[in-house]
């Protein structure tokens, strides 16, 4: 699982585990998304290119560095992925924000894209495909597919807990890509939920259950 990095930083997994907790409310749980979010982006973004610049200070002239490299785009997967953006651009404030929505064709159980919006150069640029929760991995797998129909190269994908049948999806189907988790779970359950999980991302996050 080469690709696969999993965050062990004690805030995230102290935050994570009050996410878990059934008792949580959504007022908590959005909030803890976007901490979780914003932890997990400084990681994400660790290899991101620099280049020295000089810099005078109030004092003397220097050396720094600054970004140098491909600008970022983040990109929720409708909807649960909404609540991990705001924690992005918290440290990332010039980044641009694309948006991808998806359903299971009740039929097939493929995945429809029936949305998609993603900056006008965003070709050029670091996607960085944000949603909680990676389960059978059929959602990721098939934006991250659309996404490169558009042309786009340059793809990671951020999740808060993944189930390792997901992850295993996303190493077949999209080897180039690297996957971020704060969590790495047990199991699907028949139902297709994450054990022990968080239950349903998006109802927890908007309330809707
Ligand atoms: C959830 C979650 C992922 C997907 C993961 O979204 O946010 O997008 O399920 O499942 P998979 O890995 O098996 O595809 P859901 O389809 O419940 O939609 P929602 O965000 O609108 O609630
Ligand atoms: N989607 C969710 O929101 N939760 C799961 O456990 C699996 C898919």
């Amino acid at each position: 699982m080469s690709n696969l990095v999993v965050f062990d930083h004690p805030l995230i997994q102290h935050k994570l585990s009050i996410m878990r907790d059934k008792n949580t409310g959504v007022k908590e749980f959005r909030e803890l998304l976007e901490e979780i979010a914003m932890l997990m982006i400084y990681e994400v973004t660790r290899d991101l290119e620099t280049e020295e610049v000089e810099i005078e200070t109030p004092i003397c002239k220097c050396t720094g560095r600054k970004l140098s490299g491909r600008k970022l785009a983040v990109v929720p997967i409708l909807r649960a992925g909404l609540g991990m953006v705001d924690g992005v651009l918290n440290m990332i404030p010039a980044a641009k924000v694309g948006h991808i929505g998806l359903y299971r064709d009740p039929e097939t159980l493929e995945p429809v894209e029936y949305y998609c919006k993603l900056p006008a150069d965003s070709t050029e640029r670091e996607i960085i495909v944000v949603d909680p929760m990676l389960a059978t991995g059929g959602s990721a797998s098939a934006a991250i597919r659309f996404i490169k129909q558009r042309g786009c190269t340059h793809i990671r994908l951020v999740d808060l807990i993944a189930a390792p049948e997901g992850v295993k999806r996303i190493q077949e189907d999209h080897p180039d890509v690297n996957i971020f988790v704060a969590g790495l779970d047990d199991h699907l359950n028949e139902h297709g939920y994450i054990v022990p999980g968080l239950g349903d991302a998006g109802d927890r996050l908007f309330g809707t259950k």
